[in-house]
């Protein structure tokens, strides 16, 4: 295994904070192979990685694939109603041994020599044990290996690979505030992903939209043409949507939460405006419907329209889980120069089949195959990844918002680095943070 020891990658010296030049990070960092093999190991491999929601595997014996940095898995309601991570890998060659994406099995049966493992890891079936003789494998060592740690908040299940490491709660940090934000605009309290997943690939780095989700600058440049489109159809009010002073203005914020965690914060710009489209962006969210049934739950109109008025924000959860407008997200890093986005419709809990389905339309609008939003950014990430063969001057600098930005309380009272939403707050704290875990401090 690669140590940071290596006198070829220097973390310290890829990333740079210093008065004179303020902050900085080395191209290299997008395209360097030895790198890549490190993040697999130190993020994707030790750290705790987000894998799955509870409402995509809520029945005994529900499966869905996935892969964890670049090791495929699965994860598995076994038939004792247990969530486990499983690696899809069998133990006589080695073969993946579920190829579907999704589905219900008791067992997972390798295609290659016949094994059968059971939903919970087990070895169900060797076929021709006795050829083995004396060397026959001993009872339980042939199992599916397990994930060693896994854990959840409000559904969202974390797992990982290695045994000790920084405890989840620790690991979750200030992003359990704004999870629970967003779960807390379903009249139950509860998001579902069953709806199910549509992935694209762009041919870039995989951290290109770790950074991006929180980089609120390029909306109003990659992005024109929906905007101008939606604003051209939006009941907010013709134009509204493209004017820069939104972007501008000091309501909208950008929060650095420690631990990778990073944050687009519209509550108190949406709430000042009544907004409807922009950061609230929930679809339903500020339907009667919903407010009404909120307000049942908590007792109290009043809190209800608190809570739909400020909205959801966009969340970025370190490594590879996003949370915003109508959807969850996933990153799957590939390889050096690929990764895939997956893209999980949030449907809330108890609203009506009609808000469900207007989420999902708007979903498709934004961030489907032929989307108005996605396809934007994987563009900017292609170019991105081609700028980097240029080495005249590896560094990209990160300095909008150094100069302003303050400690402030955010909307659950907590102290929080922040910025002006066009500011680069957010990716300095997503760097802070892989530079903390890269040099394996
Ligand atoms: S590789 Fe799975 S049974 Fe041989
Ligand atoms: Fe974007």
């Amino acid at each position: 295994m690669l140590t940071p020891t290596q006198p070829y990658v220097d973390y310290d010296d890829l990333i740079q904070e210093d008065p004179e030049f303020g902050f900085r990070i080395n191209h290299h960092l997008y395209k360097d192979d030895e790198i890549f093999q490190q993040e697999m190991e130190r993020i994707f491999y030790k750290g705790w990685v987000y894998i799955g929601h509870e409402t995509e595997i809520p029945n005994p014996n529900d499966y869905v694939v996935r892969v964890m940095g670049q090791r495929p898995v699965i994860l598995s309601r076994g038939q004792d109603g247990k969530v486990r991570v499983l690696e899809n890998k069998c133990r006589h060659r080695g073969n993946t041994v579920c190829q579907e994406q999704r589905g219900n099995s008791k067992f997972f049966r390798c295609a290659y020599h016949g094994w059968v493992f059971s939903n919970t890891g087990e070895l169900a079936e060797m076929t021709h044990p006795s050829n083995y003789g004396e060397r026959m494998p001993a009872e339980g060592t042939m199992n599916l290996l397990e994930a060693p740690r896994i854990d959840s908040h409000r559904g969202f299940i974390f797992a990982s690979l290695a045994a000790e490491g920084q405890p989840f709660k620790e690991y979750l940090g200030r992003a359990a505030d704004y999870i629970d934000r967003y779960c807390d605009l379903a009249p139950d309290g509860e998001i579902s992903l069953s709806a199910g997943r549509h992935g694209i690939s762009y041919r870039g780095n995989w951290k290109m939209q770790l950074e991006n989700l929180t980089d609120a600058y390029h909306a109003e440049y990659t992005h024109a043409t929906a905007l101008a489109a939606f604003a051209a159809n939006s009941s907010a009010g013709k134009g509204k949507f493209t004017d820069r002073g939104d972007l501008e203005d000091q309501l909208s914020t950008q929060r650095d939460l420690g631990g990778g965690h990073a944050v687009l914060d519209g509550f108190a710009l949406n709430r000042a405006q009544g907004d409807k489209l922009r950061f609230t962006g929930s679809t339903g969210t500020l339907s009667e419907e919903i407010v009404g049934k909120i307000a049942e739950r908590e007792g109290s109109r009043e809190k209800a329209v608190w809570l739909t008025h400020g909205g959801g924000s966009h969340i970025t959860v370190f490594p590879n889980l996003m949370i915003l407008w109508d959807a969850v997200r996933t990153i799957q890093p590939v390889s050096l120069h690929e990764a895939v986005i997956y893209y999980h419709p949030a449907q809330l809990k108890g609203a009506s089949q009609e808000i469900n389905t207007a989420r999902i339309m708007s979903h498709q609008a934004g961030f489907g195959p032929a989307g108005f939003l996605a396809p934007d950014d994987m563009e900017m990430f292609e170019r991105t990844q081609a700028g980097t063969v240029s080495d005249t001057d590896p560094w990209i600098y990160l300095n909008r918002g150094l100069s302003s930005q303050r400690i402030e309380k955010d909307d659950f009272g907590v102290d929080a680095l922040t910025s002006q939403n066009l500011g680069e707050t957010t990716q300095r704290g997503i760097w802070r943070h892989y530079k903390h875990v890269m040099s394996g401090e």
